[in-house]
């Protein structure tokens, strides 16, 4: 796993790009009697085991891409592409699938699985821009799926722990665009033109006021522009303004009206600046909604193996996002976080040019994996569910 994860980080390729990466897990999966699939477009495998079993599967994820990022470490294993690394550590949760589908594949024809156990391990591309999950779905990997795992490695948490949540765990992400049209002209004089970027300075403030005031705290919603372009010399004002950002909400009813309220504050902002203001909203990911038995089951593997005091209840959701989210809207799944940080050194977080894991996280990762797909196969828990 060690020498997987060092592969794949040494080797990143970027959401949409990952057919290298497709390639060498294709490779050290068929090189154990694998036969694989490929996601559309060469990108994205899926294999499963031998199909000893009856009834639904359980399959577990990993992602596989990187991002636009420029490695600063000085380990052996950096990344050798420029300005492309693996930050956010879907190098580790490969490595830690491909362990558990390895150790699976072993238990099975070593005859020591105690039932039939079916399983199908996916590895999507594309998380980071929310194409991959889907892009497998509809190349059918949710079929004969009756269950969903996968694992985040998370630099909070020491290597050696873990961190689960049942029901909500990450926000929906929509996406926002605004695009200000104004007139351009001479910076000399403002009145005989329409300043977008004077709009888009309005607009940025009266956002971040008016949006947390017309939503009820209690109701989680984060908005945040972190993009804004416009203009190219000190002493002329340019015809437009263009600003990106992101509305994060936990809740459907706080993340509807949070749309509302940007589209009425730019209307009002068009209105007082004499421009006209366009804005486009994108879906991101809906909220990963964790199932509470599944969880229950993740968690009872991760106390069997690391013991009661290292497996905990994460107290309240994250802002960010993941595409694990898609399944989750078709099958019943839980994603848990992999604690990752060295003990005692200074943490590293996610999307940093800094970001390294103990790889001692890997093992763990795999073996809670593994044994919560052995667990989730016992016949009697089946039967329970039919009766239910
Ligand atoms: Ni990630």
């Amino acid at each position: 796993m060690v020498e997987t994860r060092r592969h794949l980080h040494t080797h990143p390729e970027v959401s949409g790009e990952e057919t290298e990466t497709t390639r060498y897990l294709e490779e050290q999966l068929a090189s154990d009697g694998f036969e694989v699939r490929t996601g559309p477009a060469g990108r994205g495998v899926i294999a499963e085991s031998a199909g000893n079993g009856s009834g639904p599967g359980i399959a577990m994820r990993a992602d596989l891409d990187a991002l636009p990022i420029q490695d600063a470490k000085s380990v052996a294993y950096r990344s050798s592409v420029r300005g492309v690394m693996h930050a956010c550590g879907h190098d580790a949760h490969a490595a830690a699938v491909l362990g558990a589908a390895l150790a699976l594949d072993a238990a099975g024809k070593s005859g020591i699985l105690p039932w039939p156990v079916t399983w199908r391990a996916i590895f999507q591309p594309a998380e980071e821009t929310n194409h991959g999950a889907l892009e497998m779905i509809e190349a059918g990997a949710l079929e004969g799926v009756g269950a969903m795992l996968a694992l985040h490695v998370d630099p909070s948490r020491p290597a050696g722990t873990i961190g689960h949540r049942s029901g909500v765990l990450t926000a929906h992400c929509d996406e926002m665009r605004v695009l200000i049209r104004g007139r351009g002209g001479h910076a000399a004089r403002p009145y005989e033109s329409r300043d977008p970027i004077a709009a888009a300075a309005q607009l940025i403030n009266a956002l971040y006021v008016a949006v947390p005031r017309s939503l009820d705290p209690r109701h989680t919603v984060v908005l945040t522009i972190g993009s804004i372009a416009a203009g190219k010399r000190y002493n002329a004002i340019p015809d437009r303004a263009v600003l990106k950002g992101t509305v994060r909400s936990l809740d459907e009813n706080a993340r509807r009206r949070a749309v509302e309220r940007v589209r009425e504050v730019a209307a009002g902002v068009a209105r007082v600046s004499g421009t006209e203001i366009e804005v486009t909203f994108r879906s991101g990911p809906p909220s990963v909604m964790n199932d509470p038995d599944l969880t229950d089951l993740v968690r009872q593997c991760a106390v069997d193996l690391l013991g009661s005091d290292r497996v905990q209840h994460i107290g309240e959701p994250s802002m960010g996002g993941d595409d694990f989210a898609h399944y989750l809207k078709r099958v019943p799944g839980s994603l848990f976080r992999l604690g990752c940080s060295r003990p005692g050194a200074a943490s590293t977080g996610l999307h940093t040019p800094d970001f390294d894991v103990d790889e001692r996280a890997l093992g763990i990762g795999a073996k809670i994996l593994a044994r919560a797909v052995v667990r989730w196969s016992e016949p009697e828990t089946h039967e329970k569910e039919a009766k239910r």
